[in-house]
């Protein structure tokens, strides 16, 4: 077992991975947030899985158990679903100690996360992500929302976890792209800031794609940890908090070009490609940071080409992105192994030069 623990200005919560703890949730549950009744979110696919075996743990702790399940997928991440949510909850009658527990990939804890940050003003919630996505990222930092057809993410609110359960076993289910797309956001860690991460990814990559556990529970805690500080040191995204963008400005134009048929993790991918060309290109880092991150995302079988919209489409996806959220494009640009800033002086025509650069 290992145990992260989250520490902020006005709170502090653990993250505890261990092999096989979802069969203890209800007693991990009871320990953070006692009450008579609890309400157990998450999707169809997860459902199936896990769905029974959570919520006979949660009542073997004497919980009363509100289950909630939606279908899953980004289109689920949606007010139309918290709204479903907030009636379910106000028809089992649950109160402000009444805590929602979160089961499943980042769809589910944005989405959870979101109706726990606003039912009666704020309930416990604790997150229990099933995906690799969701263990290493979502689930860490108290960023919750969903989506509105004008885009991504674009209401929310943030609701720090009273608890986060990683069981490194439940990845034995999840389907080998969607564990890469996790990988990508590991890989975005060690390059962002912690060049001892990157390096043992590199020499581990053939244990983790095995789901060896040693290395699974080493990769959950070095990354958990390591956004942890992050969140720590800028828990609103003030500054540093900014910095776990790299490849996110490139990949959500890619993502929104491809109609989300590039999942988000390959798009990161193409993203963190993408931001080390304009690195090089600027001056800014050797080459190596180019060659070394390609190697290693292609050595976990994710993309660092693939066929893109034209360039003005994603050069417009961008710059409409960026409008609604900061006004300018601001980029993550890695330095080195283990370091990166933000520049918003990049020339349009190198922005156009790195999406034709990670072409196929
Ligand atoms: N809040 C944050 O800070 C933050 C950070 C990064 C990403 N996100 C959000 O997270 C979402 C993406 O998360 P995701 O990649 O986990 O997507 P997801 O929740 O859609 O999960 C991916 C798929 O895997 C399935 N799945 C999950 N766990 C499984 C398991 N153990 N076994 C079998 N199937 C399993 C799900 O049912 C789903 O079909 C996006 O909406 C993104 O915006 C949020
Ligand atoms: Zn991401």
């Amino acid at each position: 077992m290992a145990e992260v623990e989250v520490i902020l200005p006005h709170e502090r919560y653990k993250i505890l991975i261990e092999p096989g703890v979802l069969e203890n949730l209800g007693a991990r549950v009871r320990e953070c947030a006692p009450a008579e009744k609890c309400a157990l979110f998450t999707d169809s696919t997860v459902g199936r899985h896990y769905g029974a075996l959570a919520k006979k743990s949660l009542q073997a702790s004497a919980y009363q158990v509100e289950y909630l399940e939606f279908a899953g997928g980004e289109q689920s991440k949606s007010l139309e679903s918290v709204r479903v949510f907030y009636d379910a909850l106000l028809d089992a009658k649950l109160e402000r100690t009444s805590p929602v527990i979160a089961l499943g990939g980042g769809v589910v804890g944005d989405t959870a996360g979101f109706a726990a940050a606003t039912y009666l003003r704020g309930v416990p919630l604790i997150q229990c992500p099933t995906s690799l996505l969701a263990m290493v990222d979502a689930s860490v930092g108290g960023k919750v929302g969903v989506n509105v057809p004008q885009g991504k993410n674009l209401i929310g609110s943030f609701h720090q976890p009273k608890l986060v359960l990683l069981d490194p076993r439940v990845l034995r289910t999840l389907d080998l792209r969607e564990l890469r797309c996790g990988f990508a956001e590991c890989v975005k860690h060690g390059i962002l800031g912690d060049s001892a991460l990157f390096e043992w990814t590199e020499s581990s990559v053939d244990a983790l794609l095995a789901l060896e556990e040693p290395a699974i529970i080493e990769l959950l805690s070095r990354n958990t940890a390591f956004k942890a500080r992050i969140v720590a040191a800028d828990e609103k995204e003030k500054g540093m908090r900014a910095l776990l963008n790299l490849g996110h400005t490139f990949g959500h134009a890619i993502e929104k070009t491809s109609a989300y048929a590039i999942p988000h993790g390959e798009a990161v991918s193409l993203g963190i490609a993408a931001a080390a060309y304009v690195s090089v290109e600027s001056g800014r880092a050797e080459k190596e940071v180019l060659t070394r991150s390609l190697k290693l995302l292609e050595r976990f079988g994710l993309p660092v080409t693939a066929a893109l919209a034209p360039g003005a489409e994603l050069f417009h996806a961008m710059k409409l992105d960026k409008k609604i959220r900061s006004g300018t494009i601001r980029l993550v640009l890695p330095l080195g192994i283990g370091r990166a800033e933000i520049a918003d002086d990049i020339p349009d025509p190198l922005i156009l030069e790195a999406f034709e650069s990670i072409r196929s």
